[in-house]
């Protein structure tokens, strides 16, 4: 083996730069024009059209909040009472208003021991459905309403022994509605409470206790 023989030393940190004729600029050249630019960070992290739009929403909800009188009188959102729609003609759109509210005063104060099917539950709650104190003189429901019951009551013929909350906080338009509606649903056919029925029951009543049981109810029916 002589010195010529002697292979190149591998190029390496320490080795002397090698040049290779053969992998030269020249040769290169039209690999790096095909390439791409470098990217390069801008700062624009949504898309402008999104921006845009966004903005848009933003300051139409402001100015719809703006239009509707946000801090004006608090009274023009409808605050007519059932009595003002009861006041409507027959027929006209407060009418039926009048009897959907009722349903749900119903709903919202009475359903959870009357049930909806008006049946009441068998031992704890009497039923409303084809009841005679309910269907009977307007007076009694009314004064149930205002008042509430504890003691013995029979109702179609099974006695009842529990306690019923006075509803005096509702209003007397509202008590009619209600006194209204369960004398009108189910088997029910009675004729309808009226407001002025409950102003005139609760004016001359004094009592502030519940009825004791039916014995009072009837008391209250026969001293008319
Ligand atoms: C907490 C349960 C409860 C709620 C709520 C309640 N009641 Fe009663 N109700 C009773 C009980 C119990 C009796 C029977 C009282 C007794 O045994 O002395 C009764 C009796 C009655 C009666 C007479 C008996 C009959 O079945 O006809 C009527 C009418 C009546 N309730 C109507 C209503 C109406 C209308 C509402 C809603 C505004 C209402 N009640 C809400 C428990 C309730």
């Amino acid at each position: 083996m002589t010195i010529d023989s002697k292979p190149t030393p591998p190029a390496g940190p320490i080795g002397p730069p090698v040049a290779h004729a053969s992998t030269a600029t020249p040769g290169h050249a039209p690999a790096q024009q095909r390439e791409n630019a470098d990217p390069s960070e801008r700062v624009q992290p949504m898309p402008l059209l999104a921006a845009a739009v966004t903005l848009v929403m933003v300051l139409f909800g402001a100015g719809y909040v703006l239009m509707s009188d946000p801090f004006g009188d608090a009274t023009l959102g409808d605050r007519r009472t059932v009595a003002d729609l009861r006041a409507a003609k027959p027929g006209a759109p407060g009418a039926a208003t009048a009897a959907a509210d009722g349903k749900a005063l119903f709903n919202g104060n009475c359903v959870a021991c009357h049930q909806a099917t008006g049946k009441g539950l068998p031992g704890l709650f009497p039923p409303l459905d084809g009841s005679e104190w309910v269907r009977g003189d307007e007076r009694t429901v009314i004064n149930i309403l205002l008042h509430g019951i504890s003691g013995e009551i029979e109702v179609l013929g099974t006695s009842y022994k529990g306690v019923m909350p006075a509803f005096k906080q509702l209003s007397d338009a509202e008590l009619a509605a209600v006194a209204t509606h369960i004398r009108s649903q189910w088997s029910n056919t009675a004729k309808p409470v009226t407001t002025d029925a409950v102003t005139a029951e609760r004016k001359v009543s004094t009592r502030d206790t519940p009825f004791d049981g039916g014995a009072a109810l009837k008391a209250l029916a026969a001293a008319k």
